[in-house]
């Protein structure tokens, strides 16, 4: 069975017609061309896919599509503004809080989300609230520091 769902991706309106089983984070790359989010484990377990909805952190892999109806999402795709990157993005770049890069659109979605959820007060505050986003390049001093350094 598929369903019709009505949401907002990073300020536009999307209707489409999806499979009940479709997760957000396939309605985003498959069906509205929106492939920042990544499939790393596609199971709840590497925070790759990490949108948010409503303002509060999803794993996409986990959220059916069909329950977010009116729902308002914004992925890596809508978080500068024109050419004016988010804070966050231009901290990553400064703090150089990557390599491979695979991780690093759910790991500054879900930066944002910690700091707009007030969890972004210490380093060890940071490194708790963001523990559902792995990086295999060993990054994670430097995340911390961007995101400490957004939030203060
Ligand atoms: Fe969703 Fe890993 S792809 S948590």
């Amino acid at each position: 069975p598929s369903s019709r769902v009505s949401l907002t991706v990073n300020g536009e309106r999307h209707t489409v017609t999806v499979d009940n089983r479709t997760s957000l984070l396939d309605l985003l790359r498959e069906h509205l061309d929106l492939p920042g989010s990544k499939k790393g484990c596609n199971a709840g377990a590497c925070g790759a896919c990490t949108v948010l909805v409503g303002g509060r952190r999803v794993n996409s892999c986990l959220t059916l599509a069909v329950r977010l109806d009116g729902a308002d999402v914004t992925t890596i795709e809508g978080l500068a503004d024109g050419d004016q990157l988010h804070p966050l993005q231009k901290a990553f770049i400064e703090e150089d809080a990557f390599q491979c890069g695979y991780c690093t659109p759910g790991q500054i979605m879900s930066g944002v989300g910690c700091i707009q959820e007030g969890h972004a007060g210490s380093k060890d505050e940071i490194r708790e609230w963001m523990s559902g986003n792995l990086c295999r390049c060993g990054c994670y001093v430097k995340i911390v520091r961007a995101v400490e350094q957004t939030a203060h």
